[in-house]
């Protein structure tokens, strides 16, 4: 089962099997069965498989320090819906409840298995997204919102994936009374006569169609209305942060229908950049369920000071985006790694400074450098998620890419690529040769 190594590359070889599945934890316990997160104890269970390096990062808020290339852009977005209410410091923790039920997802949903999310306990995870706190949010009588937040997903390693990233989410509901409505249609005009003296070309598709259905408590014509609020507040975004002066090209965005348990319809969009689409964000018009739920489970969201009664919020109608920060950051800031977000090298910091979008500069002169592992497989096999959480705990970010050579027993590391990594790690051990530059024992347990 072991690997072939070349004799430049450094073989890691086991003397028994060793599953890695379960058992590759290496997190710090108070005592035998509780773990320590933002200073407050959690139970251990079957079910744990957040890491050390991932409660490393649950501190840091990357996107609520004013000169870094997230905040610079939250402040962007929440400077453009500058009348919503602006929430970012919202705890990472959630039940799966609020993750995934109260928003409709089925129970077999693939996002809530353990090779996808992080949990704690079975009881408590990370939250996988900021639309966890879309109920929540509406139940403490938020009619239109930023939150932004830090978010966790077990994934692959890579120069664009990274388990922490900072999505944003925005919402707004209005009410179906006459009132309500004709409010809606005056902020569609208002927009629209905005984007027509826009340098944008929009590919527009239907608000609803048979496969992109209006939800059945809905009026079609309210649900009309509210996804053209939602596509004209949406593109006026993108013509913000994206949009160039009246002679350049102009901004190219297009409009894809799209599921999500917690919208009907639903839709992606996408903006032309060097040549290619980049899906931006995720959204529709928000589920009634989200709704009902915001009223229904008020109680039980102690989160807000001091939530409000229920608002009767079921009688509203409104529409959620969900957008990833660290996307768009890296095409405003030409950042091309996403690691780099998490430096703290003053090269990397003293870039960028509050409310100014710059263009990153690389500042590393040493390349790549290659790893082969191999190591003995259990029964099962291993999923993919898992040896790389082990990467990340062994190697941080100086693991760039991890892939599964020829067959599925050998892993290639191309480490050391984030210009500040390089630096740093080539400068702590250029007396070493590239075998040893990796640790030659991996931290599994038992
Ligand atoms: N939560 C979705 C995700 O993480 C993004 C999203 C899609 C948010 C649609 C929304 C929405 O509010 O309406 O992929």
């Amino acid at each position: 089962m072991l690997s072939v190594a070349t004799s430049t590359r450094l073989l890691l070889r086991r003397h028994r099997p060793l599953p890695l599945t379960g058992r590759i934890r290496n997190i710090h316990r108070t005592s035998s069965n509780e773990i320590s997160i933002l200073d407050q104890r959690y139970e251990v269970d079957g079910t744990t498989n957040i890491t050390q390096t991932i409660i490393a990062k649950l501190p840091l808020r990357l996107h609520n320090q004013p000169a870094h290339p997230l905040g610079i852009l939250r402040s962007k977005i929440e400077s453009h819906f500058h009348d919503f209410a602006h929430l970012s410091s919202v705890h990472p923790v959630v039940t799966p409840a609020k993750n995934f039920d109260l928003l409709g997802f089925p129970p077999d949903h693939p996002g809530r298995s353990a090779t996808d999310s992080y949990y704690i306990n079975k009881d408590y995870m990370l939250r996988t997204h900021t639309s966890a706190h879309e109920v929540e949010t509406f139940a403490a009588g938020q009619s239109k919102w930023l939150l932004t937040a830090d978010v966790y997903r077990r994934d692959e390693i890579d120069s664009s994936h990274y388990p922490v990233f900072h999505q944003m989410e925005g919402a707004r509901v209005f009410k179906t009374d006459k009132a309500g409505i004709e409010g809606v249609k005056a902020d569609n005009e208002r927009l629209s006569r905005y984007l027509d003296q826009s340098n944008i070309v929009i590919e527009d598709i239907p608000h609803i169609s048979p496969t992109n259905p209006v939800q059945p408590t809905h009026d079609p014509v309210h649900s009309e209305l509210v996804a053209l609020n939602l596509k004209l507040s949406t593109n006026s975004l993108l013509l913000k942060l994206f949009g160039g002066g009246a002679r350049d090209a102009p901004l190219q965005v297009r409009w894809i229908e799209a599921y999500f348990p917690f919208t009907s319809p639903s839709f992606e969009v996408e903006i032309l950049y060097q040549g290619k689409w980049l899906e931006i964000l995720g959204c529709g018009v928000v589920q009634q369920l989200t709704l009902d739920n915001a009223g229904k489970y008020l109680c039980y969201f102690p989160l807000f000071a001091q939530p409000h009664p229920s608002p009767g919020i079921s009688d509203n109608i409104g529409w959620a985006f969900g957008l990833g920060l660290e996307r768009i950051a890296m095409i405003l800031f030409s950042i091309p790694d996403i690691r780099l977000f998490w430096s703290t090298d003053p090269r990397f910091l003293s870039q960028f400074s509050e409310n100014k979008i710059t263009t990153f500069k690389p500042y590393s002169k040493y390349p790549a450098c290659f790893k082969d592992i191999s190591f003995w497989v259990p029964e099962g096999g291993v999923h993919e998620n898992d040896f790389c959480d082990l990467v990340r705990d062994v190697a941080g970010d100086l693991a760039e890419d991890v892939k599964i050579v020829g067959d599925r027993w050998s892993c290639r590391f191309l480490s050391l690529t984030s210009p500040i990594a390089v630096d740093r790690f080539l400068h702590s051990s250029q007396d070493r040769s590239q075998e040893r530059v990796l640790p030659d024992k991996l931290p599994v347990d038992g």
